[in-house]
């Protein structure tokens, strides 16, 4: 054969090439070298072949798989299969489409390879495409899916997270899932060599309760494995819970610690105090109170981070202090019931008892308005000459001892009466008798100053006997600067008093004093 020859030979291949674009004259098969699967899960070897095509186009084809050359895993007649592979091979590719991909399911750790694709085609020829083998790299446990997410976040905002796994198991992908809640969608895309990729993305708005949580994607592959990959929220939020915290209860006088308390992220790195009058120059998280009263303030702290600063609402310190019994506690007394009160200022508010020298008295009417407790005792005239009042809490007892308006008292009352009816029937009325038809009188300019003189007087020497009080203190820490705080709850006692009898009687006493 001379050189001309086969350059011309040549020359004709190369416009056959031309006019045909691809050489599929040979017999050639493409599959990757390798492919990688999971143990337990499916995989699916892509695999497509050609052949010199013949004049007629053939109808039907045969497609073989071998392991090696020569044990058959897969045969449309799945008898010719060897047992181990008989069912779970299966030819997924269309072999009139030149596609001879094979599926095998489930995937065992043996199974290796290298795979071998044979195809016979009917009336015309047959072939083992021995050069273009693939070998499967089994693996016992897959790759952690690759998480991806925006780990620092405002709170409010939309965190958008991404997740994906790759695969070999195109009708059975892994199922994705979030430790999340929200709306997850999936994409899936093919990439090379016999692997898949599968991805989940899901946004949520993110909450304080989201951070520092880790967000875990988990990927569950066919045949039970999973694996997952996790991420932690760092959500920033400013303060929330903002309280002012320290013991409930301190005695008066006592110093108190107390402390900022609140939830933000990053931390609160300032702190401000106020009470009603204004801002406290403590900057920290804990003021020290010194010395409280049962005036101190209520008082707020505000709590401030990069995010912002929010206040905590008042806290008014619950002061502890002994009974004081009031300086309105009085006995009193009409034509024949004395009525005592006792009014008590404490906290906590006092368990308060009446008692004679002979022992205990019930009460008639306990009432309690916040720290004051007042409480009454009303017995028929004479029932005694002193009563006393005790009151405890937990910080201390007082006792205040009254004396009782008497019977020879109210005698005198009596008599008063007694007097005045007489005066006013055998003086003023034949006084005034004369008045009417004498014009008699004295100068009318003088008598109201003295009369209220006398009355003032008489009213004091009167009511000193029926309001006397001995207290017997046995604690030494009372107040009496905040005695006002309660002073309207007994206002409507003070009115009881102006109807005193003994006030009555004083005016009487006037009356006929300065005729
Ligand atoms: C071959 O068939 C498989 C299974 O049906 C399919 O996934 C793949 O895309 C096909 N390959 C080509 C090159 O068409
Ligand atoms: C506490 O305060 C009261 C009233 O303001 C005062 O009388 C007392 O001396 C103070 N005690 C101390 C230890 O500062
Ligand atoms: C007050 O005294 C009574 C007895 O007098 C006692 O039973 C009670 O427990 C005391 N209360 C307090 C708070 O100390
Ligand atoms: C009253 O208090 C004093 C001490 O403050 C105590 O010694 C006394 O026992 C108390 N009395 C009663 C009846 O509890």
């Amino acid at each position: 054969m001379g050189i001309e020859k086969l350059t011309w030979r040549f020359l004709i291949h190369c416009i056959w090439l031309g006019v045909w674009g691809v050489d599929t004259s040979s017999w050639t098969a493409e599959v990757p070298n390798s492919v990688s699967g999971l143990q337990g899960s499916c995989i699916v070897i892509p695999c497509s072949f050609n052949y010199p095509e013949p004049k007629i186009k053939p109808s039907e084809f045969t497609g073989i798989w071998f392991k090696d050359t020569y044990e058959v895993i897969y045969h449309p007649d799945s008898s010719n299969a060897i047992t181990d592979y008989r069912h779970r091979t299966e030819l997924v590719g269309d072999l009139r489409q030149k596609n001879c991909s094979l599926r095998i399911d489930p995937l065992h750790r043996s199974d290796e390879g290298p795979f071998t694709f044979r195809i016979e085609i009917k009336n015309y020829n047959k072939a083992s495409y021995k050069d273009d083998r693939v070998s499967i790299a089994v693996s016992s446990s897959p790759d952690p899916p690759s998480l991806s997410v925006m780990e620092e976040v405002n709170v409010g905002e939309e965190v958008s997270a991404s997740c994906s796994v790759s695969h070999s198991c195109p009708s059975d992908p892994p199922r994705i899932t979030w430790s999340h809640s929200g709306t997850p969608s999936i994409q899936s895309q093919q990439q090379t060599k016999g692997q898949w990729e599968e991805t989940s993305t899901m946004t949520f708005r993110s909450s304080i309760a989201d951070n520092n949580q880790p967000l875990v994607c988990t990927a569950a592959y066919r045949g039970g494995m999973t694996v997952s990959s996790s991420k932690t929220l760092n959500v920033k939020y400013a303060p929330v819970d903002v309280k002012v915290k320290g013991v409930s209860s301190v005695k008066e006088g006592d110093s108190v610690e107390l402390r900022c308390s609140s939830d933000s992220n990053p931390a609160a790195h300032s702190y401000r105090w106020h009470n009603s009058r204004g801002r406290l120059s403590t900057t920290g998280p804990t003021l020290t109170l010194e010395n409280v009263t049962r005036l101190t303030e209520a008082l707020y702290c505000t709590a401030i981070n990069t995010e912002g600063q929010v206040p905590s609402s008042p806290l008014k310190l619950n002061i502890e202090y002994p009974p004081e019994i009031k300086v309105d506690s009085a006995c009193t007394s009409d034509i024949s019931m004395v009525t005592c009160l006792c009014i008590v200022d404490s906290e906590p508010p006092s368990t308060v008892e009446w008692s004679l020298p002979a022992g205990h008295l019930p009460s008639t009417r306990v009432e309690m308005h916040g720290s004051v407790t007042m409480v009454t005792l009303q017995r028929a005239l004479g029932f005694s000459e002193t009563v006393h009042c005790h009151a405890n809490n937990t910080q201390g007892n007082a006792t205040l001892s009254f004396t009782v308006p008497t019977n020879d008292k109210m005698f005198l009352l009596y008599v008063s009466i007694g007097i005045t009816a007489f005066v006013v029937v055998v003086i003023v009325i034949p006084m005034s008798a004369c008045l009417l038809t004498k014009k008699c009188g004295t100068s009318h300019s003088d008598q109201p100053v003295a009369s209220k003189q006398d009355m003032d007087a008489s009213k004091s020497a009167s009511s000193d006997p029926s309001t006397s009080r001995k207290e017997q203190k046995d604690t030494s820490s009372e107040t009496h600067a905040n005695y006002y705080t309660n002073d309207h709850l007994y206002g409507n006692m003070e009115a009881e008093e102006d109807g005193d009898p003994y006030e009555c009687v004083g005016e009487d006493d006037a009356v006929y004093g300065n005729i």
